[in-house]
């Protein structure tokens, strides 16, 4: 190769050798197959059955139609050059009633996509819950319920034994503000209770499910890597005021460190449990709990998408997390906080873009808990993409988008902090939860009429991205 050649291939960002150049999906919006080979109803299942909670009335029936397309879909990945592919498992297509014996069918199925990647070169990244609850445990009393947490551990290591032979990474629980506060709080997910004290239990449990999953894992191999997933949002006060002030300690403390410190410090923070006392009590954690929570981690999987600018005046808007549907507030104790329009530049989902956010989190972590590497398991954006007549779709927001928050991870990296790779949300367009398909995040268009994938031009951008090794420097 010319010293010409390498010049301009090479990129003025470089990103380290190893770095992983990913994008995630989740079982529940992309696989379809609903009932197909013994799996069971999931809490998501009955909660697009039940009218007003989906927009449109979207379901995931087909979804798009994963299940049976993934040689399809993993021959797109292999196109882009993805380093690794994260995924979940269905639990209901696992345990169709959440506990008990494991279904083959489901196994099979996982270790086939599983086998189709390793063949493209493409690794395997298990998420093993993404929101979709075998509907049985819910009926049973759902996360609120401590026994939620012990069948989440058997289903884990049911999995990590049937895939551990060919996926060293594997995380424990996506997001589980959003499973427990969302689910159980405002009920803009399922399974829709709105029920705050529950869902403090909620969160407990999950975090609960992590550790009992964590360590039923390592006891299985010391081979594999295990990770939590959290979501987490660099948070601004409104202004100077002491009551904005203690909004911004408010919501950082039940979004953020409510996770972080219990998964990273084995403790929660003594200011949220005053902030939720009155809702929830102080008794739903037991003895030795927290100790469980906080079994050491090999990777901490950060979801990253905005800021939140938050007032403890009241007349901004009721909640950040605006729902397409009629809901109530997830933020359990500090009802009366406000969501300020911050000022900045939104995606079709109406969260403000702010690349800036994202080094102070990764910073933050990095300066306030133990050390421990780190990926972005999710960052990206919704924009309203069309496809063009010549089968493009151009979708210059959402490179702008990924291309700015890539910068921050390179940032990042040379400043010292362990950032070992990002995965971009998502791979694909998929069911986007209570907004149907409503919102677009994928690299890749799909039509749900056809099916068909079209790369959108951020694919094509991410690709030359991952081949060259990293950014080029913007165009003057
Ligand atoms: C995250 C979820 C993911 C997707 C993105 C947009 O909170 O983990 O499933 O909905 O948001």
């Amino acid at each position: 190769m010319t010293t010409q050649q390498t010049q301009t291939q090479s990129p003025d960002l470089a990103f380290p050798t190893g770095f992983v150049w990913g994008a995630s999906t989740s079982a529940y919006q992309i696989e379809g197959a609903v009932a197909e080979d013994g799996r069971g109803p999931s809490i998501w299942d009955a909660f697009v059955a039940s009218p007003g909670r989906v927009l449109n009335g979207d379901n995931a029936d087909v979804a798009i139609d994963h299940y049976r397309r993934y040689r399809e879909d993993v021959r797109v990945m292999a196109d882009l050059g993805l380093s690794a592919y994260r995924f979940s498992v269905s639990w209901p297509r696992i345990q169709p009633t959440g506990s008990g014996a494991i279904n083959p069918a489901g196994i099979d199925f996982y270790q086939r996509l599983t086998d189709e990647l390793l063949a493209h070169g493409i690794d395997p990244w298990v998420t093993l819950y993404h929101w979709d609850l075998p509907l049985a445990l819910e009926e049973a009393g759902g996360w609120p319920a401590r026994d939620t947490a012990k069948r989440f551990a058997d289903f884990a290591a049911a999995v990590h034994a049937a895939l551990s032979d060919r996926v060293t990474n594997f995380s424990t629980v996506n997001e589980p503000w959003c499973a427990a506060f969302l689910g159980y709080a405002s009920g803009e997910h399922a399974p829709g209770r709105r029920e705050p004290a529950e869902a403090i239990r909620a969160a407990h449990h999950l975090n609960l499910a992590h550790g009992l999953a964590t360590q039923a894992m390592r006891a299985q191999s010391a081979a594999t890597r295990i990770g939590g997933c959290v979501n987490l949002y660099a948070i601004t006060p409104h202004t100077g005021s002491e009551a904005d002030l203690d909004a911004a300690r408010r919501i950082d403390g039940l979004q953020n460190r409510f996770f972080l410190d219990a998964l990273l410090k084995g403790s929660y923070p003594a200011d949220v449990l005053e902030d939720i006392a009155p809702v929830a009590g102080t008794s739903f954690a037991r003895d030795g709990d927290l100790e469980v929570i906080s079994t050491p981690l090999d990777l901490l999987m950060v979801n990253y998408y905005s800021r939140f600018t938050v007032s403890g005046a009241p007349g901004g808007a009721a909640s950040a997390a605006a729902a397409p549907t009629d809901t109530g507030s997830p933020w359990v104790g500090s009802e009366q906080v406000s969501f300020v329009n911050g000022g900045r530049p939104v995606t079709a989902m109406g969260w403000e873009i702010d690349d800036a956010g994202l080094l102070e989190i990764l910073t933050r972590v990095a300066a306030e808990y133990p050390a421990i590497p780190m990926v972005i398991a999710e960052n990206g954006a919704a924009f309203e993409d069309v496809v063009t007549g010549d089968e493009s779709v151009h979708d210059p927001e959402r490179v702008a988008y990924i291309d700015a928050h890539l910068r921050i991870c390179h940032a990042a990296i040379e400043a010292g902090i362990p950032l070992q790779g990002y995965f971009a949300w998502s791979l694909m367009d998929n069911f986007e939860w209570a907004w149907g398909y409503g919102k677009r995040f994928g690299l890749v268009y799909v039509d749900y009429e056809t099916q068909r994938r079209i790369p959108k031009d951020s694919a094509l951008w991410y690709a030359e991205n991952i081949k060259r090794g990293g950014l080029r420097a913007p165009a003057e």
